[in-house]
């Protein structure tokens, strides 16, 4: 199998729920833009009003600031058995910045789903403040409402509203979606029909990322 992957697909399709997995049962280190984005505007600094700006409005992030960060985390040493990179490339720029940084990509995985299922799976979207752990109240809702098993209180992403999501769909089909032609001209990409329960995406992800 793979171990240098991309994984691609609008806003909600599941590509986090998948990647953590994925990482956890085959040792590779997952590297989520959006989370490393999210880590900097917690922050007090002049980066991270900068990046928030672009973050709430549902537009993508300046690709010279997405591409420091992301090679600073694939400086670290475990990413040397293997990555999955959720979120990035997010335009045909930054595929090119990729491929001049000399980062392998050996697979992309292309997540569709219909527009209902995305906004279903966004709005239901919980995630602890505590641990991090994502949850779905209408697929996978905490035992307790409004609380993490770890006992931290769950909160709704700031860009999980109305606007923001269909602005993030807008740059989605806009920037990001030219990358499945780009990446099937290349023979690197597989797809995975992301409708049905996560344990049977993953099923599909398996038998795809085996074939690719
Ligand atoms: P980012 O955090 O990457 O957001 P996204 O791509 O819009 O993806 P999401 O996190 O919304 O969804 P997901 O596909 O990971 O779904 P998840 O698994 O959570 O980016 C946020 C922002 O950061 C961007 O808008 C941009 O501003 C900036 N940014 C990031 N990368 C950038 C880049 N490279 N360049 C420039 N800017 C960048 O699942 C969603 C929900 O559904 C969860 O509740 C989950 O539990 C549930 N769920 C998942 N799978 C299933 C299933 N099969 N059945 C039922 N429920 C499911």
């Amino acid at each position: 199998m793979f171990k240098r992957l991309v994984f691609l697909g609008p806003p909600g399709v599941g590509k986090g729920t998948q990647a953590r997995r994925l990482a956890a049962d085959f040792s590779l280190a997952h590297i989520s833009t959006g989370d490393i984005l999210r880590e900097v505007i917690k922050q007090n600094t002049p980066l991270a009003q900068r990046v928030r700006s672009y973050m709430e409005s549902g537009t993508l992030v300046p690709d010279e600031v997405v591409l420091e960060l992301l090679l600073e985390r694939m400086s670290q040493p475990d990413v040397k058995e293997g990555y999955i990179l959720d979120g990035y490339p997010r335009n045909i720029k930054q595929a090119y910045d990729l491929e001049k940084a000399g980062v392998a990509v050996e697979g992309v995985v292309y997540f569709y789903a219909d527009e209902e299922t995305l906004i279903k799976r966004i709005s239901g979207r919980r995630t602890c403040r505590l641990c991090s752990r994502v949850y779905n109240i209408y697929y996978d809702p905490p035992t307790v409402d409004g609380r993490c098993e770890c006992g931290g209180e769950l909160f709704q992403r700031s860009d999980d509203t109305e606007d923001v999501v269909r602005a993030r769909l807008r740059e989605y089909r806009q920037k990001t979606s030219p990358l499945v032609q780009h990446y099937k001209e290349r023979g690197v990409l597989c797809e995975v029909d992301a409708s049905g329960t996560p344990d049977e995406v993953y099923e599909k992800l398996l038998r795809a990322i085996e074939a690719t």
